[in-house]
């Protein structure tokens, strides 16, 4: 070995030691002692215990800021802003920020150790999340991977969210999964159904959250559930509406249609196109048929990519399903669901027609 790959070897494997050991260093030693949370300027001061990371810290107050991957850094969905004490920006949260928002000090909550006095900003409606200790009413299984849950809500209480936001669903320990470990998952319900919350669940396969829902959650169980968050909801304007989404991504957009009859919203057509891969993927069919059959505005076309069978359908892939059905979107709305791969091509599908991005709405299910 030539001396300067012995030398970058040595230098190397100190360097690692040196953090392994700072870190059972602070794991074992470090005690941050009591610290203050100023929360929009003075609205709210929380006395924490300094040490963990501000999600989970505010968590601990029953502050609740949104999170799609319970604190793994992988959703960016945890966003607040640290006016001081917070730190320097880390290279995990760095690819989450546009420049905009780290110029004004934007930051993903879960990255961020609190380790001495901090104040933040918050938006204003978050304050009112609340957590929910619920019951489970009763599991549907809509195909051989997706389940719908109904989530009683304790006596007395009712949620107010808008129809397309989602909830955190949180898994107890179970097998190896030591921790309490909690997900996105969009309310499929009305939001005039408030004694109770519906998700529509898919299982991932290996999943942390999916697979204590598959295999462990039953009927009349108590579940965490907290929320409402997210942006994806209907605007009120009176725009044509396409809606888009595949899977399990049928859950808000399914809420969104049944909020739009409750409101008596008949003025602004919809149409929702629903992409599967063959007939046995394909759920909540003979609802939304019904609802097409009943209101005039609203027509449903569900769509088979990979289903060379009879069936009364369209076929092949929702983007070529949804480009065939329209020459111009300029004036319409739309409202997305689903994988990112999806989402982004089907983007991509409505601006060649036309409709600008600012009239484009979507949750990723990353
Ligand atoms: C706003 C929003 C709304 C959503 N709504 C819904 C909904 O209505 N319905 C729905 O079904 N889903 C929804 N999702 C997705 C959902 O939040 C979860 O991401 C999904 O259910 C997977 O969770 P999980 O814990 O089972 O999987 P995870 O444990 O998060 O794993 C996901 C995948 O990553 C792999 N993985 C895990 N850890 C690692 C690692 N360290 N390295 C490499 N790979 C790894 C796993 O094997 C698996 O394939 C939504 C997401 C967002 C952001
Ligand atoms: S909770 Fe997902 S990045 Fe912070």
């Amino acid at each position: 070995m030539s001396p300067i790959i012995t030398a970058i070897v040595v230098i190397s494997a100190l360097t690692g030691g040196l953090t392994i050991l700072l870190l059972i260093a602070e794991f074992f030693f470090a005690n941050y002692g009591e610290v203050t949370v100023d929360v929009n300027a003075g609205e709210k001061t929380l006395k924490v215990k300094g040490g963990a990371n501000l999600l989970s810290t505010l968590a601990s107050q029953k502050l609740f800021l949104p999170s799609g991957c319970g604190g793994r850094g992988s959703c960016g969905t945890c966003k607040c802003r640290v006016v001081d004490g917070g730190g320097p920006l880390l290279p995990t949260e760095t690819p989450y920020l546009s420049d905009e928002e780290r110029k004004t000090s934007v930051r993903l909550a879960c990255q961020i150790k609190v380790k001495n006095d901090i104040k933040i900003q918050v938006p204003e409606e978050l304050l009112s999340i609340k957590e929910f200790e619920t019951v489970i009413e009763k599991i549907t299984d809509f195909t051989h991977d997706i389940k719908g849950i109904r989530f009683k809500l304790p006596e007395g209480e009712t949620i107010k969210f808008k129809a397309g936001q989602f909830a955190n669903l949180f898994s107890k320990p179970y097998d190896e999964v030591r921790e309490e470990t909690s997900r996105a998952y969009s309310i499929s319900s009305a939001p005039k159904d408030n004694k109770a919350i519906e998700l529509i669940i898919r299982y991932v396969p290996n999943g942390m959250v999916t697979t204590y829902v598959f295999k462990h959650l039953k009927e009349g169980d108590k579940v965490k559930l907290i929320g409402p968050f997210g942006e994806f909801f209907l605007r009120d304007t009176d725009r044509e509406i396409v809606c888009i989404a595949g899977g399990s991504g049928l859950a808000p957009i399914r809420s969104i249609i049944l909020d739009m009859i409750d409101r008596g919203i008949s003025n602004r057509k919809a149409t929702f196109f629903f992409g599967a891969v063959t007939k046995k993927d394909l759920y909540y069919v003979e609802e939304f048929k019904e609802i097409e059959k009943n209101h005039p505005w609203f027509r449903f076309v569900p769509a088979l990519s990979r289903d060379d069978s009879d069936h009364p359908y369209s076929k092949g892939l929702i983007t070529d399903v949804v480009a065939s059905n329209y020459s111009d979107l300029k004036n319409m709305e739309a409202y997305l669901c689903g994988s990112p791969g999806m989402i982004d091509a089907c983007e991509k599908v409505l601006t060649s027609k036309g409709m600008p991005k600012t009239q484009i709405f979507y949750d990723k299910f990353s």
